[in-house]
């Protein structure tokens, strides 16, 4: 794992950037996106850039159950939000939170990720160590799968919401399988809320337990943590 420890989140932006700019010169052109608010910083970096996604395609990580792209909870809406209406893509995949059939929604999601191998998958990091939306317990060999979030996450996330009952039960996500077979993982944390889940990933026994611990498998991850977020290691 190469480690970039940073001032602050907003240098830590600077940096990720960096990585995409390069990463886009060179012929990368499948991104593996995330939600969240650690990410918000480097969307916006790339929206006020002249970086050229339209030959790009990008791939989200998960999305609510039961949220259709128009509510303004769902990840669809933040990615429009954040990226997507301002930055032109070839195309962009959230997975489909609203198929009753779940078994067709999985399934239609990893053939996606199938056709368009991933280049970089960006992460950010839950403070239980979750990644996209892969809970403690999460088999590590999972490929897209139905999520019931735990209540740290729901917590966590809760914040995003007008009231904590609001927020959705369950999720669909990519799984750890899908994650790790990205060329390259780019993961983002910052605050001190992070710091134990981070020094768990990065020390830490590889363990389902802990489904950022995954990470120290995969050849080529980088990690962009602040002082905060720094603090245990
Ligand atoms: C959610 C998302 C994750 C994200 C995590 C951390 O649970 N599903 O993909 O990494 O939140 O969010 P934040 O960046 O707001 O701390």
């Amino acid at each position: 794992m190469k480690i970039i420890k940073v001032e602050n989140p907003s240098i830590g932006a600077n940096c990720a950037f960096e990585i995409y700019r390069v990463a886009l010169s060179q012929g990368a052109n499948v991104f593996g996106l995330a939600t969240g608010s650690t990410p918000i910083e480097l969307y916006k970096r790339f929206v006020e850039s002249d970086l050229d996604f339209s030959n790009s395609t990008a791939i989200n990580l998960d999305e609510y159950l039961g949220l259709s792209g128009d509510d303004k909870q769902s990840y669809r809406y933040f990615m429009n939000q954040n990226l997507f209406n301002s930055k032109t893509f070839k195309a962009s995949f959230v997975p489909d939170g609203t198929n009753p059939d779940h078994n067709a929604a999985t399934k239609s999601y990893d053939q996606i990720i199938q056709e368009n191998p991933i280049d970089i998958q960006l992460l950010g990091l839950g403070r239980n160590g979750h990644i996209g939306f892969n809970e403690p317990g999460t088999p590590f060999d999972t490929t897209t799968h139905i999520v019931d979030l735990t209540q740290s996450t729901i917590d966590a996330n809760a914040r995003f919401f007008e009231k904590e009952s609001y927020v959705p039960t369950q999720a669909i996500s990519m799984g750890i399988a899908s994650v790790m077979s990205a060329q390259k993982i780019l993961l983002m944390a910052f605050g001190k809320e992070k710091a134990e889940a981070v020094a768990k990933m990065v020390h830490g026994p590889i363990t389902e337990d802990l489904p950022a611990s995954v990470l120290q498998r995969h050849n080529d991850v980088t990690i962009i943590i602040d002082n905060a977020a720094a603090t245990n290691l």
